[in-house]
């Protein structure tokens, strides 16, 4: 779902010409006029994305000579902040003293790969890859190919990236989808296999009850349960206690597999991801984004058992680029830099600081808002309704409202998604000082989002 139209403060055409002129421009090379639809006006970046000079730690600056603090962070994977210096040097290293793509194996991939292992509690083994999606549809596969079965149970909120087989029932319209005890599949574009619907099971998430009596009627059917251990792509929501606990219960209890999409999770909030944080062993888990400090690499692991048909070869997980020496060198190096001690301790705390600080600024000023999240990623809900699961956010979350303050914020100098279901990304070299430049914007933009609302509908929000 998309937004609302709203208005930008006055000066944002004035301040942002030549991203527009290179939004001009792109448009006639390049499809829409950016590398992926979620970055174009469709998807919030209104009335243009910004177009970015440079990136440097945890400031990031437009072509039209704009700084930005940057809660963006290239949608998460920036975990290390921009150019992180240990990171660009192992990589410029490996590049020049190895070279990029060999097709066959070399000493770098294994050191990356037994920093991983070591860093996330479940895993044993663990292949690297090009992209989240990639890593997500060869869990998937792997987890029907292991178990022989067909049905992937998934659940309405959650994104797994763009492959056929799980580009469903995303942001999807409940008047569509149907009773949220009972949803029905909804393929989020065209182009996706109508016939793929019968192969998956939608449910609502944070729900112990319909995921019960989904595996009590059908759990020997079901090849996998796939699940963001804790929800990002619709703003953050966390599980509520004991829920992953039952799906990791039901899914050893019927035979299935339990595949943790720890895309955005994965290294953030804690080095072994969200299986660390709440203490649950999936047999599967993805990872991108934070796991190569921003270089693109992603990685799908799990138990040997689990990786079983991939190390005798008869689950063919191929690809020219896999494990090619720009992903091996990256991970290897933000493995050593996410392994200094205390540094998730104080980054947590620092993300903490900035969460209760805008909820103080909301209520100060009126406005109906609350976090939720873990320190280094969260979301500011606009709403004083209790977030549990898709369904929640479409119904209670205003949109409207969350994109005005982000229009607010741009324009004192804080990056943000635009959207209410995206987050707020603290990376590992965030500071206090930017947190406290963060919330003297927040405080002068919510003043005016407050007045705003008023102004608009004579009451407060
Ligand atoms: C949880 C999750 N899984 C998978 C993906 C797909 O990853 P990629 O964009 O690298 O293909 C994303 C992307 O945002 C994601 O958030």
């Amino acid at each position: 779902m998309t937004t609302q139209t709203t208005t930008f403060p006055a000066d944002f055409a004035a301040r942002t010409a030549a991203s527009a002129a290179l939004f001009e421009r792109a448009k006639r090379s390049v499809p829409g006029g950016a590398g992926s639809t979620a970055r174009l006006p469709r998807n919030g970046w209104e009335p243009y994305p910004l177009f970015i000079a440079d990136g440097e730690g945890s400031r990031i600056r437009d072509v039209d000579g704009h700084e930005y603090i940057d809660y963006l962070l290239g949608l998460g994977p920036m975990i290390l902040g921009h150019r992180h210096p240990g990171v660009t040097q192992a990589v410029v290293d490996a590049v020049r003293d190895l070279g990029t793509c060999f097709g066959l194996p070399y000493e770098l991939e294994i050191e990356a790969a037994e920093k991983v292992v070591a860093a996330v509690p479940s895993l044993e083994q663990v292949r690297f890859t090009n992209s989240g999606s990639e890593a997500v549809g060869t869990a998937v596969r792997l987890a029907r190919a292991t178990t022989g079965r067909r049905l992937v149970v998934r659940f309405e909120g959650h994104y797994h990236g763009w492959q056929d087989t799980v580009y469903w029932s995303n942001h999807v319209d409940p008047h569509r989808a149907g009773p949220a005890a009972h949803p029905r599949p909804v393929a989020m574009g065209p182009g996706v296999p109508a016939e793929l619907e019968d192969t998956l099971i939608v449910l609502s998430w944070n729900d112990p009850e319909s995921f019960a009596a989904l595996m009590a009627e059908r759990g020997d059917e079901v090849a996998a349960v796939l699940t963001e251990p804790a929800v990002f792509n619709t703003g953050c929501i966390l599980p509520e206690p004991g829920y992953l606990e039952l799906l990791r219960e039901l899914t050893r209890t019927h035979g299935a597999m339990l595949i943790f999409d720890e895309v955005i999770t994965g290294f953030r909030f804690a080095r072994g991801g969200a299986q660390e944080w709440f203490g649950i062993d999936p047999d599967l888990t993805t990872f991108a984004k934070g796991i190569g400090g921003g270089f693109p690499v992603a990685a799908v692991g799990g138990t040997r058992e689990a990786m079983r048909l991939v190390a005798d070869g008869t689950y063919s997980h191929s690809g020219t680029y896999n494990a090619n020496v720009v992903q091996c060198a990256a991970v290897s190096a933000t493995m050593d830099v996410l392994a200094q001690p205390g540094l998730y301790e104080r980054q947590r705390a620092l993300g903490d600081r900035l969460a209760r600080g805008l909820e103080a600024i909301a209520d100060e000023n009126g406005v109906p808002a609350h976090v939720t999240g873990i320190g280094t990623v969260f979301q500011l809900w606009f709403t004083d309704r209790e977030i549990r699961n898709w369904r929640d956010a479409a119904a209670h979350a205003r949109e409207d409202v969350f994109t005005r303050w982000y229009q607010e914020m741009v324009v004192r100098g804080v990056l943000f998604h635009p959207l209410q279901f995206e987050n707020l990304f603290v990376s590992l070299v965030h500071t206090d000082a930017d947190i406290d430049e963060t919330l003297n914007a927040a405080s002068d933009a919510m003043r005016v989002v407050a007045r705003d609302a008023v102004r608009t509908s004579g009451a407060a929000l």
